[in-house]
């Protein structure tokens, strides 16, 4: 079983790229909580792909990774790959606390970065750059698993400080910043995509219905007309997914 979350795509990319090589079905995190997780110890792989959020774990990832029927349900052999823009710090040993137990391989890969409510993404050629060497990595990755490679791999810059940044995800992931503007064509998407059902849409526009979210960026970056800001900062910044970029 190979379990990803991902708000802007290359987290599944990954989870999707393994998976394939490894003969293993990739699983939605949030299909998952939503309808049951099936994994088992006897299976021979349990694999987890995500990304990594201020050196830390993505809130869902916490919760998800600290259910008992996930870490009663660990395979054989346990790996992470955790996405990043540039390090991942030790979000991989804050997984091994949730999980009860270190994975034998974990790897930092490095892809575009998505938090545009902080930075502006880079350009497009530059992102199919970062993608093109990613795809080589995974390439690597895929050899590791199927060797069943015991390593702790990729950028882990960030250790030290890794706990003390790890704290700002919770102050920074509120809702109330969002907002869309007037070019929104009510096409309902950035609702049906949230993964934490935090958005509604009233009136034909988008309603920021919780006051946390996973800040996963889904929203902001899949929007078709790019109509979703975050306070000021976005109105001049450019959109990064996976989908739009790889075309
Ligand atoms: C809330 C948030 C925090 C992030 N923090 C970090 C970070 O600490 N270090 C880093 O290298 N990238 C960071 N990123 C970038 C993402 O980890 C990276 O772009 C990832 O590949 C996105 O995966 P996805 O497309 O599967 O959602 C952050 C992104 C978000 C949305
Ligand atoms: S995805 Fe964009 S255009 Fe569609 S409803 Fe949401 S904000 Fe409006
Ligand atoms: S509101 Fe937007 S950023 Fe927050 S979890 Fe939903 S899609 Fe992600």
């Amino acid at each position: 079983m190979i379990y990803y979350f991902s708000g802007t795509g290359n987290s599944k990319h990954a989870a999707e790229v393994i998976a394939s090589a490894v003969n293993e079905t990739p699983v939605d995190i949030v299909d998952a909580i939503k309808n049951g997780i099936h994994g088992s110890a006897d299976d021979e792989i349990t694999g987890f792909v995500f990304p990594v959020y201020f050196w830390g774990l993505p809130e869902i990832i916490k919760r998800f990774a600290a259910m008992p029927e996930v870490n009663n349900s660990l395979g054989k052999y346990v790996f992470c790959v955790i996405t990043c823009g540039a390090d991942t710090g030790n979000a991989d040993k804050m997984l091994s606390k949730k999980l009860g137990r270190s994975p034998d391989y974990s790897f930092s890969l490095k892809m575009p970065d998505n938090y545009v409510v902080m930075y502006d993404p880079c350009e497009k050629e530059k992102a199919q750059k970062y993608l093109h060497h990613a795809d080589k990595e995974l390439e690597t990755i895929c050899k590791d698993i199927l060797n069943r490679e015991n390593a702790r791999k990729g950028s882990t810059n960030g250790s030290a400080k890794s706990a003390f940044v790890s704290l700002l995800y919770d102050p920074f992931r509120k809702t109330k910043k969002f907002y869309a503007d007037e070019s929104c064509v009510s096409c309902g998407l950035c609702a049906k995509i949230c993964p934490d059902n935090a958005i509604e849409i009233k009136n034909g526009k988008p309603v920021w219905v919780k006051s946390k979210c996973q800040h996963c960026t889904a929203c902001i970056n899949r929007c078709p007309k790019a109509s979703i800001q975050y306070g000021k900062g976005t109105q001049t910044r450019r959109r990064y997914n996976y989908e739009n970029t790889v075309d």
